[in-house]
């Protein structure tokens, strides 16, 4: 008896773990699916999220919405951007941030910690030294950085010596290869994105654009002090105007990745200049850099095919195209103003302090 019973047990021993195995089995890999499935939906709960404008980080596991909605209308989605940029995006911190950041208000009140951030190439040089001269005279002591486009050393050789001042050649092994074409603008956003990563409150000053006249940042604060409390500003300010609109110089391609909800806004609006700009790092501003980033590293974004700088303005600089675009400038200010509908918004005008 006892030969016959022991292989039934074992059989019946068998069939009940393989069983069991089976189940365990079943029931992680549903649990592993609807959990992911609830992460993306969580994530996006009021976007309705197409899940074709996923992408998913390799390195973090974290899921992102790679298509940009209009803010002023959720059915409106524009084109999705390449998910091989996720890396890069968290890799600047402009996705995946350390929370919790500062407000803009908490940023625009402490002078001091304001850092002075250019970019010069060797042909810009002449423009630059003049532009840094012009910051020192008024701001003697502030941290102050200059991003190379492949300086030479001739040049390097001849820049300040100034305990404050420091040079940083910017680094574009780490970007696809077009980055380098320095008239596409595409260094501009993501050096932004790069230097704010480590100061939370950054003057961004062109090499072509010089002060004129002291306390430029304190005008600037006491302006947001007085007369501009809460959300329903911007945090990214711009000091200067353009004389055209942002219809004039936009190549409508761009509306494929942003687009807009109104083209008579696009005309009549004022494009701001993105050459002298206040970033400080807060959560509004990650957000929009999310987009502005993007669209550096896209290749058809920050270069809609066929455009150009040169612009043939009419008689009129806001209501005609003068088949032309402005890059990051043209880029932010479409972001800013679907955002916020106002140029006043996001613009504080220094005319008299600038130049
Ligand atoms: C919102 O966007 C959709 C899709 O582009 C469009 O059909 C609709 O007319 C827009 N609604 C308004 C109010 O502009
Ligand atoms: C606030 O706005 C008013 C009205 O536009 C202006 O006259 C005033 O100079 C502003 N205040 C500051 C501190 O800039």
């Amino acid at each position: 008896m006892r030969n016959l019973k022991s292989p039934l047990v074992l059989f019946v021993f068998a069939v009940v773990i393989y069983g069991i195995l089976v189940s365990i089995h079943y029931t992680t890999s549903l649990f592993y699916q609807n959990g992911r499935r609830n992460f993306v939906r969580h994530q996006n709960t009021n976007l309705n999220v197409n899940q074709k404008c996923i992408c998913k980080s390799e390195k973090t596991g974290k899921v992102y919405d790679f298509c940009y909605t209009d803010p002023q209308n959720y059915s409106s989605v524009g084109k999705k951007f390449d998910c091989v940029h996720v890396d890069t995006l968290e890799r600047l911190e402009v996705l995946n941030y350390r929370e919790p950041l500062p407000t803009a208000s908490e940023l625009i009140k402490n002078e001091e910690e304001i850092v002075f951030v250019s970019t010069s190439s060797d042909d810009h040089y002449q423009h630059s030294s003049k532009s840094y001269e012009s910051v020192r005279k008024y701001y003697p002591n502030h941290k102050y950085i200059l991003y190379g486009l492949h300086m030479s050393s001739e040049y390097i050789k001849r820049l300040p010596m100034d305990t404050n001042f420091e040079f940083r050649q910017f680094n574009t092994a780490q970007y696809p290869e077009y980055v380098s074409q320095w008239l596409q603008y595409r260094f501009k956003p993501l050096i932004m994105a790069e230097v704010s990563k480590e100061f939370p409150n950054v003057f961004w000053i062109d090499a072509h654009i010089s002060m004129k006249q002291p306390n430029v940042v304190k005008t600037f604060f006491e302006e947001v002090a007085t007369n501009r409390s809460s959300d329903d500003f911007s945090s990214i300010t711009s000091f200067l105007d353009t004389g055209h609109s942002n219809f004039a110089v936009l190549f409508p391609e761009l509306l494929e990745y942003f687009p807009s909800n109104s083209f008579p806004l696009l005309k009549m609006s004022e494009q701001v200049a993105a050459g002298i700009i206040h970033i400080p790092r807060t959560e509004h501003t990650l957000q929009i850099f999310k987009w502005y980033v993007l669209c550096a590293l896209e290749e058809k974004c920050m270069n809609p095919p066929g455009a150009q700088i040169y612009c043939n303005f009419g008689p009129n600089r806001y209501e005609t195209f003068a088949n032309c675009f402005r890059f990051d400038q043209s880029v932010l200010n479409l972001l800013l103003l679907n955002q916020f509908q106002n140029p006043h918004k996001y613009f504080i005008k220094l005319n008299n302090y600038l130049g």
